[in-house]
């Protein structure tokens, strides 16, 4: 539309400048026009934590913070948690259509053949120490995956990345496995790729001396709705740094071990694991009301509530919460999740939260399941970054694919000290003789 612009005067200079609206966006460089002498660098946008700012355009996921919605490629996710395998949606999300039966068979044979790792990625994994951070093994030996697959850096051959994002995709519950049972001191088990990629997790993490692991199938469903809840989520900080990582044309490998090392921060998927630890720490009903004071004193955070972009509850939250009933139906109820109700219910009718417009976020309930169902909770970013890994690499791929893309490379605003002239060490800290 002819009228979609927008004019700006700067009052420096008296000038006006009429610049186009794009999908309620202005493009920042049409800013750089805007000086005040020829030589002057142009006007600059400034947006610390990218508040405000479209990176990229992308056509994967559609989330309004706003009124609680999520889509993959335009389908409601709670459709997709309905009726949908995770691979059915790992699809979804990198090709863009939902698979037809001959797709989807060929798709489910094509990630778990790859399910199987090199021996020496398991001789490398026996040297992490006992009680490493399975986030840290999983970063580590991800980016290691690059050293094994050399032509992985042929970003631009279709055949080449496709072969990599279906190894990505195949080896990530193997690698999770490995890490988890190199702590508890076990044996690897090896892959069963007739077992479907969740119960196949279920079975490498805890088959003990049986000959076949079989798994409730309450629980394995429950897995499955999990993984593609978290299968993408737009362009949050683990994303926009595989965008960010794969704009230099790194491998796949070390971008996705960027992407996993942001996503182990407290803030994002680390978030699971702190809720554990805040519910185990207060432990009775009855502490909660002095918990909410210490978070409304600027003491503490109540993690797993809250998020950038949504701002009514989080549908992924809504859909866990649900799927925590049938879980409990099986294990039995986790303790935790009374604690946790009656803190959401504390908290969602105080006007600290609902000023803040804090609701729980997809972090809150989803520990309290994976608890329920077996994992410890340093295992439970691990089981974010399992799914979470194919909206990386739809993202990587859309990327790289995109007209527009260059390097990565933001502005800043320099605070420093202007030009000044190198001082020996000897006279360093002698301040009049410094400024001779
Ligand atoms: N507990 C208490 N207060 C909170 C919380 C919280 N969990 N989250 C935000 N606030 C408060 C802030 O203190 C701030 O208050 P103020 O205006 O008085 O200063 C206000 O709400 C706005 O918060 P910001 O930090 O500016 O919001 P931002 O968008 O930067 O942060 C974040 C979002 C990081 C998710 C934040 O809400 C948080 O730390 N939550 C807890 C950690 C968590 O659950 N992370 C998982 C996010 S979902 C995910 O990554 C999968």
């Amino acid at each position: 539309m002819d009228n979609e612009t927008l004019t700006i005067t700067d009052n420096r200079t008296n000038l006006t400048y009429t610049i186009p609206i794009y999908h309620g966006s202005i493009r920042a460089m049409d800013l750089r026009q805007i000086k005040t002498e020829p030589d002057d660098f142009g006007l600059m946008t400034y947006d610390p934590a990218y508040m405000n700012t479209a990176a990229c355009q992308s056509a994967i996921t559609y989330l309004d913070g706003e009124k609680g919605i999520l889509r993959y490629r335009g389908y409601p996710i709670e459709q997709l948690a309905e009726h949908c395998t995770f691979l059915e949606v790992a699809y979804l999300l990198l090709h863009g259509e939902l698979p037809t039966l001959d797709e989807l068979d060929c798709w489910n044979e094509e990630i778990m053949a790859h399910s199987l790792t090199h021996e020496n990625v398991k001789k490398f994994m026996e040297g992490f120490h006992y009680d490493a951070h399975p986030m840290g093994i999983l970063i580590s030996t991800v980016a290691a995956l690059s050293t094994f697959y050399s032509e992985a850096h042929k970003i631009t051959d279709t055949k080449i990345r496709h072969r990599q994002v279906v190894r990505l995709i195949g080896k990530m519950p193997t690698l999770a496995a490995y890490a988890y049972r190199h702590r508890l001191g076990l044996p690897y088990v090896a892959p069963d790729p007739d077992l479907g990629y969740t119960k196949n997790y279920m079975n490498m993490l805890w088959r003990r001396l049986e000959p076949k692991y079989v798994c409730n199938p309450v629980l394995s469903r429950a897995l499955e709705v999990l993984f593609i809840l978290h299968a993408d989520h737009e362009q949050n900080c683990s994303t926009s740094t595989m965008r960010a990582v794969g704009s230099s044309n790194a491998d796949p490998y070390v971008t996705t071990a960027a992407a996993i090392a942001a996503l182990s921060g407290p803030l994002h998927g680390g978030a699971n694991e702190e809720v554990l630890r805040m519910l185990d720490e207060i432990g009775e009903k009855d502490r909660i009301p002095a918990f909410i004071e210490q978070v409304k004193n600027g003491q503490r955070k109540l993690m797993g509530f809250g998020h950038r972009v949504y701002k009514n509850y989080d549908p992924r939250a809504r859909i866990i919460k649900q799927v925590a009933e049938e879980v409990f139906d099986v294990t039995g109820r986790n303790p935790k999740i009374d604690i946790a109700l009656e803190l959401e219910r504390i908290a969602l009718s105080d006007d600290y939260f609902i000023s803040r417009k804090l609701y729980p976020n997809v972090d809150f309930y989803s520990g309290i399941i994976y608890q329920a169902m077996g994992f410890t909770p340093d295992q439970f970013t691990v089981l974010f970054g399992i799914p979470r890994t194919v909206g990386w690499l739809a993202q990587w791929q859309e990327m790289l694919l995109d007209p527009e893309k260059k390097i990565a490379r933001p502005r800043q605003i320099y605070t420093g000290e202007p030009r000044r002239d190198f001082v020996p060490a000897t006279l360093r800290g002698q301040k009049e003789l410094a400024t001779v």
